[in-house]
């Protein structure tokens, strides 16, 4: 184990992955996390994150000076780094030149930290203030034009400070350096891998729920579904599955959700069939927060109501993941977001909790499942809201509107695939924004809706792109939805990002 401590700097959660890239299992903890927590821990090392404050300020994070005489490995990153000088008797300053981009790199002393690392690679630097003077028993290992301290070190006491960022991508040696610092410094075995990460935690799952029932509610996106099936490797038939078909999903599926958990997996596996309760519960409503309400509410009913069928259940599985945890767990982190449980369900379910991703990252639990034998379709599902197409079809939801939008999707989804940017485009799909308008088909006027294509690129949905699919993509999508979609005659692309607008258009 190694110790991320977060002061708040926008690259944490990136360390994070670097290091269990590295196959070293990590966690990030608050910096005010206490000597006596990260004793009990006995991590291997710890690692210091950047952050936005200086040193000198007034409200300026601190760590316990004690981790310093705890004789484990530190790593300090960009303020990590100047917290230590500061903190050690060196002397921290605001630079005059405010160093921001790529920056060539001068080794000027052997370092375990720089093994195998060339002389002038490029690093990241992004900081305001700079280390001016290493403390007294501080060697400096490299140095960058503007900065007389690039990296320095204490090797009898283990501590080792960066000026730069080695966890961002334009930081050639980067991730060698952090494997430098994981391998050769702090001596970590690597032994944290998806296989064994899977029987842990299926051995971990065994002994927590023993022979007790527990519950999925399945809704086919990437992490409730690996998270069931893992989950079924535990518990076997003591678990069961529940998913709620609301009729507002994409075409086909439902079945292919009942395809893959009912009969190639053969799970105790229960479809609630309620597009009648949905569709009868919507009609005649226009607007979006109503829609909305609506389906939430009316999901947790069906669900309490299976569930009681189920008689008394112990756990519930969720697929919370870890940047969940860490963004509502540390108080530095600029984005706080509130836990959110699966599928909205009711507060006042008194289920204990199984969650066996709350360590993992997205792309961790992507390997899990194709580990688990999941198949593409799954693991690489883009994310697809709750309430389904109800906020993809603008205004009242009808069977028809409901159906050319799914259709119109399907050719989206298909031609995005084709074109092999399913993986690089965070979102793609088809909305049907309640207009219609004239076109001209076979010589006959016509009068029929429109279709708006929605693509974004993406890594947290928080901000968006709109993806730049090219010309003979769109073209292909175009032809194809107005030929094959009864009742289109006109398709647009969205070219907005968001903000100001939002990636769904309810
Ligand atoms: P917006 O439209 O708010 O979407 O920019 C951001 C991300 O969240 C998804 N989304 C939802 N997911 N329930 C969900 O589980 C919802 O009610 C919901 N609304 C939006 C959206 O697809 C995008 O990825």
């Amino acid at each position: 184990l190694v110790l991320i401590l977060d002061f708040g700097g926008q690259y944490n959660q990136l360390i994070a992955r670097r290091v269990r890239e590295c196959n070293v299992y990590c966690e990030v903890v608050p910096y005010k996390t206490s000597v006596e927590e990260i004793k009990k821990k006995n991590p291997k090392g710890i690692i210091f994150t950047g952050g936005p404050a200086s040193v000198y300020g007034e409200k300026a994070p601190k760590c316990d000076e004690g981790i310093f005489q705890l004789d484990i490995p530190i790593l300090g990153i960009c303020y990590g780094g100047q917290l230590m000088a500061e903190t050690l008797g060196g002397k921290v300053n605001a630079a005059t030149k405010r160093e921001y981009g790529k920056t060539a790199l001068k080794l000027k002393s052997d370092s375990a930290l720089f093994k195998d690392v060339e002389q002038n690679s490029i690093c990241w630097m992004s900081h305001t203030d700079f280390i001016e003077k290493a403390p007294e028993d501080f060697v400096i290992t490299s140095s960058t034009e503007d900065c007389p301290v690039a990296a320095m070190e204490n090797t009898a006491k283990k501590l080792y400070a960066v000026q730069f960022h080695p966890e961002v991508e334009h930081t050639e040696a980067g991730k060698q350096m952090i494997s430098n610092f994981l391998y050769e410094v702090c001596e970590c075995e690597g032994t944290w891998t998806t296989e064994n990460y899977i029987e842990e935690e299926i051995s971990h799952i065994k002994d927590l729920a023993g022979d007790k029932k527990v519950l999925c509610a399945l809704s086919g996106g990437v992490d409730s579904s690996v998270a069931a099936v893992l989950v079924h490797k535990a518990v076997g038939d003591n678990l069961t599955c529940v998913f709620v078909d609301h009729g507002l999903l994409r075409k086909d599926e439902g079945d292919q959700v009942e395809e893959i958990f009912k009969n190639k997996f053969k799970m105790n596996f229960i479809r609630v069939n309620a597009k009648d309760r949905f569709l009868g519960k919507l009609a005649g409503v226009e607007d979006p927060e109503k829609k909305r309400k609506i389906i939430g509410e009316e999901f947790i009913r069906l669900f309490e109501e299976e569930a009681k069928k189920l008689g008394e259940i112990d756990y519930l599985v969720q697929g919370t993941l870890y940047p969940d945890i860490i963004e509502s767990g540390t108080e530095t982190a600029s984005v706080i977001k509130s836990h959110h449980n699966v599928g909205g369900l009711p507060e006042d379910m008194q289920f204990k909790l199984i969650e066996p991703f709350k360590y993992l990252f997205k792309d961790e639990v992507r390997a899990v499942g194709t580990e688990l034998g999941l198949p593409e379709e799954i693991v690489w599902r883009q994310p697809f809201p709750g309430p389904g197409l109800a906020v993809r079809v603008l205004g009242e939801i009808t069977e028809e509107k409901l159906h050319i939008v799914r259709e119109a999707d399907a050719i989206v989804r298909e031609e995005i695939k084709k074109a092999g940017l399913d993986r690089a485009i965070w979102q793609y799909f088809a909305v049907l924004p309640n207009i219609k308008s004239v076109g001209v088909m076979g010589d006959e006027r016509t009068y029929a809706h429109t279709i708006g294509i929605r693509a974004i690129t993406s890594s947290d949905a928080m901000t968006a792109d709109w993806a730049r699919i090219p010309h003979d993509v769109l073209e292909r999508m175009s032809n194809r939805i107005v030929n094959e979609v009864d009742n289109v005659n006109r398709i647009v692309y969205d070219i907005t990002s968001k903000p100001p607008s939002t990636v769904e258009w309810e």
